[in-house]
């Protein structure tokens, strides 16, 4: 298959990750199917997109002509065969169970057409057990977008076991050309680059405020305005570059023996998943959130945060 056959995408839950992938897919021109387990979901998803549409149109990054031309490529079903049924590309983005995406991948394997290339968005999951009892190995890959996908450029495209050389140019080609930012990970391992980088951070993060040595808002308020914002310019090696890397050698080498080397999350955050304190969905975690993100297709504290990365992208792009 060609990048130009691939016309139509399917995307298997439409969740905080799915819904945000298929309207990316849509916006740039593809036909685009979305499945989930209910009516309800589906609805909600699509709620979701006309928000995040119109805070595109309100921001200037598409004219208001595209909600309608965007939303008119999208259709919903509930039924897997109807939805895979002229895939030439499916992504995945239900939830993070082995089981659960093992057994999706097998269904697709046997209801889609012989060409279609097989993606999932896994965060920590290895297609080498997602993909274990595909016949089509060579035509899975995992594409792992970054939350909120529809505004995140990067995606990570990571070659499994099988991947075949063509699936994974494919996959790559098909990213760019939505003007996504695919970076190639030649070998899988658990959590690829992007969610190793993010885990090591978080140990220390989840560190300091578990001990108190700054609150929540001061922390983030810290990284954005410190190391979030040279890391939006330049990337770590090259910031190292510039500050010395005789100055980096020489902190690392005296911080590293003293930063947090735990395995495991700090018991207070093991408490707060518990106790239903979960962020954003159960409005409250961290910080306190209004919870119509679940109601109304688009919250407060999301559009917010669009509205800065939004800027952010027009940067990028310019
Ligand atoms: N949330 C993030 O920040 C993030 C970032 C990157 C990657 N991911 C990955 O993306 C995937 C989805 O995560 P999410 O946060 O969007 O989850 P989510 O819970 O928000 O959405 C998952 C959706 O999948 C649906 N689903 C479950 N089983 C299904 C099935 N058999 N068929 C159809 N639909 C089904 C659920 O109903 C739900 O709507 C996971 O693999 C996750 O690791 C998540």
């Amino acid at each position: 298959m060609q990048l130009e056959d691939i016309k139509n995408i399917s995307v298997i839950g439409v969740g905080t990750m799915g819904h945000g992938i298929g309207l990316t897919y849509a916006l740039r021109g593809y036909r685009v199917v979305l499945n989930d387990l209910s009516e309800a979901i589906l609805n909600n998803a699509m709620a979701h997109i006309r928000g995040e549409l119109k805070t595109f149109a309100e921001n200037e990054l598409i004219s208001q002509d595209m909600i309608e031309t965007t939303l008119s490529r999208i259709t919903t079903t509930t039924d897997l065969k109807e939805a895979v049924k002229d895939a030439d590309f499916v992504t995945e983005a239900v939830w993070e169970d082995i089981e659960v995406k093992r057994k999706l991948f097998s269904d697709l394997d046997i209801l889609c057409p012989g060409h279609t290339i097989l993606a999932s968005s896994t965060s920590a999951l290895l297609l080498q057990d997602i993909a274990s009892q595909c016949q089509r190995r060579g035509k899975t890959v995992i594409t792992h977008w970054v939350n909120p996908p529809h505004l995140v450029p990067a995606v990570e495209v990571v070659r499994g076991e099988g991947t075949s050389d063509e699936t994974m140019e494919l996959a790559y080609d098909l990213l760019r050309k939505i003007k996504k930012v695919p970076v190639r990970i030649m070998r899988e391992i658990p959590g690829f680059i992007l969610n190793r980088l993010q885990a090591a951070m978080m140990r220390e993060v989840w560190s300091l405020w578990q001990q108190g040595i700054a609150s929540a808002e001061d922390i983030d308020l810290l990284m954005k305005t410190s190391l979030g914002f040279r890391w939006a310019a330049i990337g770590p090696l090259a910031t190292a570059d510039l500050g010395g890397l005789d100055i980096f050698y020489n902190f690392t080498s005296r911080l590293l023996k003293v930063i947090s080397d735990v395995h495991e999350p700090p018991e207070e955050l093991k408490k707060m998943v518990a106790a239903g304190e979960l962020g954003l969905k159960s409005g409250k975690g961290f910080f306190k959130y209004d919870v119509s993100y679940f109601e109304e297709g688009q919250a407060e504290s999301v559009t917010a945060r669009d509205k800065k990365h939004i800027q952010l992208l027009k940067l990028w792009y310019s």
